[in-house]
């Protein structure tokens, strides 16, 4: 009976097709302070992303940890709102996707049809499955909310989905604390899979997991792709994960996508220098081990101010005068020396390229100045540099202004977001 249903569903639907859009996302938290818990800023932890996934494909979406992936998984699947931009889904209207198909504007019954055609594995199965919930309950429960069976049909519907992610009926009766990390990943996975949906977000599913146990997951996540048609959107830090898993693959730094293309083009000729760096962090699996392995310098910023222009500036070792200097990195610069940071008593800043920084002295002031003008910052910045006065306790500093930089095609569905290669740069 699965089987037929299955081979139904199947038959309605084109590989290739996109599935869903997400245009221009923004995910703002704020941040609030004092009693009266006033907003101070906003942690802009998704902030103008867009991509799409068709139907049957895998997008690997990377990133260093904070820079995203989980808020934007969550809403890709509905369990969070937007602060703006769009997500459009293909319910089945027909005709190419449009305003529409925004999951946030399109009628009740085909917001449902969104809602259980995505589902979502986390990493922590622990938390997400309820301790106190038996097998039967967990996995049969989205089967009795949509109300598509009850009584010993779901009992039978439960024990088809286990048997499909490895599992079987001697299952049904146990609690969570019962079974291994993998085995509830099985049962997180089976759980997802009970409304036959088509797409479903993985959010570092195999993390948790013992490397041979990882293995197993991946393998079970490949057949089940391949005999149910489904779209992944599938969430790692591991490159080699996304390596075997992913179709296409999408990197994020700082709330953005730098890059995205087909997974072979991304690891056989990255254009990207946070991409390069992260391919060269961690190598694929197959590699020799004892090869020592480069790294990125420095901490991911702070995602309530994130750097201007091309956020990665701050790290890139490559960074031209053109990728957006302002005078927050000065204030970086302070901030990582202590002596000269205490010594600052204010920053008039007409614009973000543009300020005067004044000191309690007029070494530290004169010490700021030299120290902008020395090696001890990159020489791209010290070129972006348009004025750098010394005037008694105060710094004037002005960059020069630059052009946004925005994912441009790189061919056959590559995209970057780096000058560097940008119209034969
Ligand atoms: N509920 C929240 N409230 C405030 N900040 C949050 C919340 N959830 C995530 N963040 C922040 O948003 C940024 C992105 O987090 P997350 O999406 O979890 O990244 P990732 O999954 O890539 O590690 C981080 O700086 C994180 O601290
Ligand atoms: S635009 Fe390219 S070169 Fe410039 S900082 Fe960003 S990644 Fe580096
Ligand atoms: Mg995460």
């Amino acid at each position: 009976m699965m089987q037929q249903r299955l081979s139904e569903k199947s038959a309605q639907r084109k590989a290739g097709d996109t599935l869903l859009s997400v245009r221009n996302l923004c995910k703002h938290f704020p941040i609030r302070e004092g009693i009266l818990q006033s907003t101070v800023g906003h942690v802009r932890a998704v902030d103008g992303v867009s991509f799409d996934i068709r139907r049957g494909e895998t997008v690997g979406l990377v990133g260093e940890s904070g820079c995203g992936k989980t808020t934007l998984s969550q809403c890709v699947a509905g369990l969070t709102t937007p602060t703006s931009g769009e997500i459009l889904f293909d319910t089945g209207r027909g005709g190419p996707l449009g305003q529409e198909d925004r999951i946030d504007a399109m009628p009740r019954d085909r917001y449902r049809t969104y809602r259980r055609n995505t589902q979502m594995v986390f990493q922590d199965n622990f938390a997400s499955l309820n301790p106190r919930e038996l097998v039967i309950d967990c996995i049969g429960r989205p089967l009795r909310v949509y109300n598509e069976a009850s009584g010993s049909e779901l009992t039978e519907r439960v024990v088809e989905l286990l048997e499909q992610v490895g599992l079987g009926r001697q299952h049904l009766y146990r609690y969570p604390h019962q079974f291994s990390g993998g085995q509830r990943q099985r049962i997180s996975i089976a759980r997802a899979l009970a409304l036959d949906p088509e797409l479903i977000v993985l959010d570092e599913p195999t993390s948790a997991l013992d490397v041979s146990v990882q293995a197993q997951i991946l393998n079970l996540l490949w057949d089940l792709q391949k005999h149910r048609h489904l779209a992944y959107l599938f969430v790692t830090h591991d490159l080699s994960v996304v390596r075997h898993m992913a179709d296409r693959t999408v990197t994020m730094y700082l709330g953005r996508v730098v890059e995205q293309g087909p997974t072979e083009t991304i690891f056989g000729n990255a254009a990207h220098p946070y991409t390069k760096a992260l391919l060269a962090a961690k190598p694929d699996l197959d590699d020799d081990p004892s090869v020592p392995i480069a790294t990125l310098e420095g901490v991911v910023p702070d995602p309530a101010r994130p750097p201007k222009g091309c956020r990665f500036h701050t790290r890139c070792p490559v960074a031209t005068p053109d990728c957006g200097w302002e005078v927050d990195d000065i204030v970086r610069l302070l901030e990582a020396d202590e002596t000269l940071f205490q010594s600052l008593q204010g920053v008039a800043r007409k614009t973000d390229l543009e300020a005067g920084l004044t000191f309690a002295d007029e070494t530290a002031a004169a010490a700021l100045h030299a120290a902008l003008g020395s090696d001890r910052v990159p020489l791209a910045m010290r070129t972006a540099t348009e004025t750098l006065d010394l005037n008694g306790k105060t710094v004037n500093i002005r960059f020069r202004e630059t052009e946004e930089v925005s994912l441009t095609d790189r061919g056959e569905g590559h995209q970057a977001a780096c000058v560097l290669g940008r119209g034969g740069q």
